[in-house]
């Protein structure tokens, strides 16, 4: 086991990347600690996967990850509830498309406040324990979109582009203090969001994919996996592309 009883807090956990982030740190005996938005129902079936992994005190943890008191309040409880705190994924993320003429505030605005503020709540307040701890890792899912842009993604892309500079400058703030920071940058993976993209389209993007399909969740899990575990001790600031080459 990589993660033995190591706890782990991944937001966004409900469904998709997450969920599968979720289930194969328990399987590496982590205990995990699922993040979602309060009104997600499929938060609960993601807690009865877990309990069949492993029988440990997995639990749910529901904020929205854009609120800094929420973040505050909830993972300093959850933090006095398991005494200890050793992974953060920061997976949650949305998506408000619309080119930039037409983009409203919000939409702006609810892409930033989830995707990159979001990501500094939970960071600021996990590096409070980590750095009592002096280990930690913190692992944040940017996405390809942020390295190349996309049309009609102006708030993602900065959004995502965005998560990778806190990556770089938060891993150099604490690398003294045992604790690593990295980002992982997945290109086409097969979720809720991109099934809804016709066959034709699928056919068409897997054409200038090297490795010919588009990925797994699981394809993502696995390198939160490794750079979770004590393996990538000596790896921090990196951002590493899960995209079948579609990207280099
Ligand atoms: N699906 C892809 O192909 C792809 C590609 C590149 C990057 N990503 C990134 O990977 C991550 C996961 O993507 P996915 O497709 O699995 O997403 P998804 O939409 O299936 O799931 C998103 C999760 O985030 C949660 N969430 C959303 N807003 C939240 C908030 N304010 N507070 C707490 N939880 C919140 C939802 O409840 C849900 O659990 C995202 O950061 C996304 O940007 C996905």
């Amino acid at each position: 086991m990589l993660l033995d009883n190591k706890v782990a807090l991944v937001t966004g956990a409900s469904r998709g990347i997450g969920r599968a982030i979720a289930l194969e740190l328990a399987k590496e005996g982590a205990i995990v600690c699922v993040n979602f938005q309060r009104n997600n129902t499929r938060a609960g079936a993601v807690l009865d996967e877990l309990k069949k992994i492993s029988q440990k005190p997995h639990c749910l943890v529901p904020f929205d990850i854009s609120s800094w008191e929420a973040a505050e309040k909830e993972i300093t409880t959850l933090v006095q509830k398991t005494g200890t705190l050793d992974i953060l994924v920061n997976n949650a993320g949305v998506t408000k498309d619309n080119l930039l003429l037409r983009m409203k505030e919000a939409e702006w605005d609810e892409v930033i406040h989830t995707n990159l503020k979001g990501v500094f709540n939970c960071s600021k307040v996990a590096a409070k324990f980590m750095l009592k701890q002096r280990r930690g890792r913190m692992i944040n899912i940017t996405s390809l979109s942020g390295e190349m842009g996309n049309p009609g993604q102006t708030n993602y892309s900065a959004s995502k582009a965005g998560v990778m500079g806190f990556t770089k400058s938060l891993a150099k703030e604490l690398g003294s203090r045992g604790i690593t920071v990295n980002a992982i940058s997945p290109g086409f993976i097969q979720t809720d969001m991109t099934n809804s993209l016709s066959s034709e389209l699928q056919t068409e993007i897997c054409k200038n994919i090297p490795l010919g399909s588009f990925g797994t969740c699981e394809d993502v899990a696995h390198l939160v996996v490794f750079l979770a575990s004590d393996k990538a001790r000596y790896i921090t600031g990196q951002g590493v592309g899960v995209n079948g080459g579609l990207y280099m």
